[in-house]
């Protein structure tokens, strides 16, 4: 589960275990560790919250992102359900936690996130009503999506992501193919899936549940999805992105889109031979500046909408000089 190496899993078969004593927001619970930085302590987790879990954390030591799996969460007074996102970040506390029917959820914990991520306080939303964005980034191919988590997260030019990178939930569009190998020089990235096909030539078919860690500098890709594939991306420094060509990765992607069958559910699959990983160390990217949000934008980044919830604290007041944004449908 070392960020440090590469990863390649399904997180529905780790064992779940009780109470880890190394974050406070999991004191009690069962989880399942999915990543850990062993330099900073940052970790990524599935969690279990039974019916009627409460709980207030001091939130002194990490900043918690969490994404609702299925159930429900309250965050001091505001209650998310499934596919909603809560940030937490670092001395917000005490934030009031709890969950009515019980939830699973993802928790990203992350010690000493650069600001200026989540300066507006806590932030909440939801998820499936926030507006898609095309990625725009250079030599990044047609068919890709996504909705920022983690905010501010400037996503113009060659750096995506602020100076503790960025959580997305991203959408690659059916049919979707990428016949090169790609690298990131400038951070580590995982990837949970949340539904649907992504087959990635060095890896294996990627499926809901399936867990990939990048180490910078590791190539990865190529890769295809017949159906489309969901899923959430972090990466822990501004993402920069380098592209080479690899030898038959357009073939082996042809096949797979064209033999899949649409009759059968996919399932998470390791790469039917050993692939030898490749790194390559060095790159461009070091050192670039990343382009700042547009003027005007949204929290999130985004040209227009508002997405995003700013919580008031467990206190009830408001985060000072914090302005509210509400979603479009409140
Ligand atoms: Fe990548």
């Amino acid at each position: 589960m070392n960020r440090e190496d590469p990863q390649f899993y399904n997180i529905y078969e780790l064992p779940w275990r009780t109470d880890r004593g190394e974050h406070e927001i999991l004191h009690g619970l069962e989880s399942r560790l999915l990543s850990r930085n062993r330099r900073t302590g940052a970790a990524t987790y599935m969690a279990r919250l039974p019916a009627g879990w409460r709980t207030s954390i001091k939130a002194d030591q990490d900043t918690v992102e969490c994404f609702v799996l299925e159930g429900d969460i309250t965050v001091n007074d505001r209650s998310l359900g499934s596919t909603g996102f809560a940030g937490i970040p670092q001395w917000t506390g005490p934030v009031r936690l709890s969950s009515q029917g019980g939830a699973v959820v993802y928790l990203f914990i992350t010690p000493d996130l650069p600001l200026p991520a989540y300066t507006a306080g806590i932030t909440i939303s939801d998820v499936w009503n926030e507006p898609w964005q095309l990625i725009d980034m250079t030599g990044v191919r047609h068919g890709i999506m996504f909705k920022s988590l983690r905010i501010p997260d400037p996503a113009q030019g060659a750096l995506h992501g602020g100076p503790g990178g960025f959580l997305r939930m991203t959408l690659c569009t059916p049919g979707f193919m990428e016949p090169r190998h790609e690298i990131h020089h400038n951070c580590w990235e995982e990837i949970l899936i949340l539904r649907g096909d992504l087959l990635m030539r060095d890896r294996g078919l990627h499926t809901g549940g399936t867990y990939l860690g990048n180490p910078a500098h590791l190539w990865h890709y190529p890769s295809a999805s017949q159906g489309g594939c969901l899923l959430l991306i972090q990466c822990d420094a501004p993402m920069d992105v380098e592209f080479r060509d690899y030898q038959g990765g357009y073939e082996t992607l042809c096949s797979y889109l064209q033999t899949a069958s649409w009759l059968d559910e996919p399932e998470h699959t390791d790469w039917h031979e050993p692939v030898e990983l490749q790194y390559s160390y060095g790159g461009t990217a070091f050192g670039m500046e990343s382009e700042a949000p547009p003027l005007g934008a949204s929290p999130n980044g985004a040209p227009d909408g508002r997405p995003h919830i700013v919580v008031p604290s467990a206190s009830g007041e408001p985060t000072p000089g914090i302005e509210r944004a509400e979603s479009a449908t409140g």
